[in-house]
């Protein structure tokens, strides 16, 4: 598609959604929960902004802490366990009738330094299993389901076997990934556990690559028996890229045929590719939104929606990938004054008002 095509294509989509749009910031998005959708957000943002919690309980029936309960957080010493800002989070969806899942027990990323001095495996894997069965055991019986291991695949995968290379891959080998599920799920066999990933849903060849990749880590998973109950696709679009629907459909058809479920984990569209116009840009991260749960919800039921961050003031996007033409990102469901755009529209066609 030329340059040209594309911007036709583009405008005539945003037209198309405009018009909803206007409807839209006529709040066509009624207030109130949408069943299953939910968003992340960490304790410095919900202190700081009386708006953001009473947006998150206006909108959301689950809630995912951004960074409490990563190692870094959980595990300022090797001593050291502390649950108290990911306890706040939790005591605040209590609070508000809203339900919680946990992110992440074991990732390549935020991995404490005084881990990372770690050089004999067995302490390595003492303190990796001790990790994973206390904080399961701690939140037992209070998350509806765990991201276990996340982004397992690397960037540039290149043949389905590839595995992305980590601390724990170095120290516990392959095994690190079994071995993270089955601890888990000693801790507590009633939490659904999943593998979580990103950039598996754009039509981008190494997207597909990693797709593919990651598919042939969870066929090997399930064939070896690991408990592995879902799959967490982060949804991080690229404004800029189409979203391979018919490639990601067939995906997620695929997984739910070997009994799993199928989470969005993380959503959001990445804005800073997307040109300045915001109407145009609303609606064109509406339109990607749109895209990606359609072809989600092809196959079965889309229960659960996350979106990381609700509102436009708090996103990790303005923070990591910001506009070169310096203008506000636009990623979100709300904008930053708390009001529905067109991307909460979409949110509102897959999960209904309550
Ligand atoms: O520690 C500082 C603290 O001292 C400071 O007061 C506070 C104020 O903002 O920031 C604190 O920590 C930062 C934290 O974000 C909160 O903003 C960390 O330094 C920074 O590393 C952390 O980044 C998070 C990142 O994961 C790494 O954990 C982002 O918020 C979070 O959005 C991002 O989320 C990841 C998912 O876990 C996995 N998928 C991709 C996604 C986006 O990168």
């Amino acid at each position: 598609m030329t340059s040209l095509d594309r911007r036709e294509f583009l405008l005539g989509t945003a037209a198309t959604l405009a018009a909803g749009s206007a409807r839209a910031t006529g709040t066509s998005a009624p207030a109130g929960r949408r069943a299953g959708y939910g968003c992340a957000f960490n304790l410095w943002d919900l202190e700081a902004d009386p708006g953001l919690g009473k947006a998150v309980s206006q909108y959301c029936t689950q809630v995912v802490p951004e960074c409490e309960l990563k190692w870094p957080m959980l595990r300022p010493s090797a001593d050291k366990f502390s649950f108290a800002r990911a306890d706040a989070i939790y005591d605040f969806a209590r609070q508000n009738g809203l339900t919680m899942r946990g992110h992440t027990l074991a990732w390549y990323h935020d991995i404490p330094d005084w881990v990372k001095q770690i050089s004999d495996p067995r302490t390595a894997e003492q303190v990796f299993v001790d990790h994973i069965s206390t904080v399961v055991a701690y939140y037992r019986d209070k998350l509806t389901s765990w991201d276990v291991v996340n982004e397992p695949i690397p960037d540039n995968a290149r043949k389905p076997t590839d595995r992305r290379d980590s601390y724990w891959s170095k120290m516990l080998g392959d095994r690190w990934i079994p071995l993270a599920f089955r601890t888990a799920a000693d801790a507590d066999p009633s939490v659904k556990l999943a593998i979580n990933e990103y950039d598996v849903e754009s039509v981008k060849e190494s997207f597909l690559a990693k797709r593919a990749a990651f598919r042939n880590l969870i066929q090997t998973l399930l064939d070896q028996g690991v408990p592995l109950h879902s799959v967490g696709l982060q949804c991080h679009l690229h404004g800029e890229l189409e979203v391979d629907t018919d490639g990601l459909a067939s995906f997620v058809s695929e997984l739910r045929s070997w009994g799993l479920e199928v989470l969005v984990t993380e959503l959001d569209v990445i804005d800073n590719q997307l040109p300045g116009d915001v109407t145009l840009r609303d609606a064109i991260v509406a339109r990607r939104a749109n895209d990606v749960l359609s072809a989600i919800a092809a196959s079965g039921p889309l229960d659960s929606i996350l979106s990381w961050g609700i509102t436009d003031r708090h996103s990790w996007v303005s923070q990591q990938l910001p506009r070169a033409d310096k203008l506000p990102n636009r990623p979100l469901p709300l904008d930053a004054n708390f009001q529905p755009k067109p991307f909460m529209d979409v949110i509102t066609k897959f999960a209904k008002v309550a």
